[in-house]
């Protein structure tokens, strides 16, 4: 199969899957693929539905070269099959999306991951630390992260293209 169309989801869509987004189209049109691939964010919360991402998000992300430019939605059950694969930032957002899935349902065309199975350095089952309460050496954590992490994506997706 091959993958063309990503969903990255956080908690808010405001901070970490914004930054993801942004990182990966970045990476997508390094390599060319940003036509073949389309990619999109989303969190399991409500709390900031509309809004651009996170200022401080934004601002370490402009100092790398990257503009974040999603606006927040929720996830929703269509997103189970409008994407193949779906790549959640940390633990309890995925479990939170599977807790959507319903036995019943159609099987789901999306596949359901950790973001950071595709980071080289990361453990099994870890997580991006969400960056929201804390300083700015949060923010460019994630962007340490995600930039690590989007590679390894891009490599894989490269792979199938072959
Ligand atoms: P995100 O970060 O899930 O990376 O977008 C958060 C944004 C907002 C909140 C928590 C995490 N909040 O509690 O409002």
């Amino acid at each position: 199969m091959t993958t063309s169309a990503i969903c990255f989801v956080c908690l808010g869509n405001i901070c970490r899957s914004p930054t993801a987004e942004g990182v990966f189209r970045a990476k997508l049109a390094q390599a060319g693929l940003e036509r073949e691939i389309e990619v999109d964010s989303a969190g399991t919360a409500a709390y900031h539905i509309g809004k651009p991402a996170d200022a401080r998000s934004r601002e370490h992300a402009k100092l790398r070269g990257y503009e974040l430019e999603s606006v927040a939605r929720q996830f929703s059950k269509e997103d189970f099959h409008r994407f193949d694969l779906i790549l959640a930032m940390d633990t309890e957002n995925l479990k939170n999306m599977q807790a959507m899935l319903e036995p019943d349902a159609d099987a789901p065309r999306a596949q359901l991951k950790l973001f950071r199975e595709y980071d080289p350095q990361a453990a099994p089952g870890e997580s991006v630390p969400d960056p929201y309460h804390g300083g700015k050496q949060g923010f460019e954590e994630v962007l340490d992260i995600c930039e690590r992490t989007a590679e390894g994506l891009l490599v894989e997706l490269q792979k199938e293209r072959k």
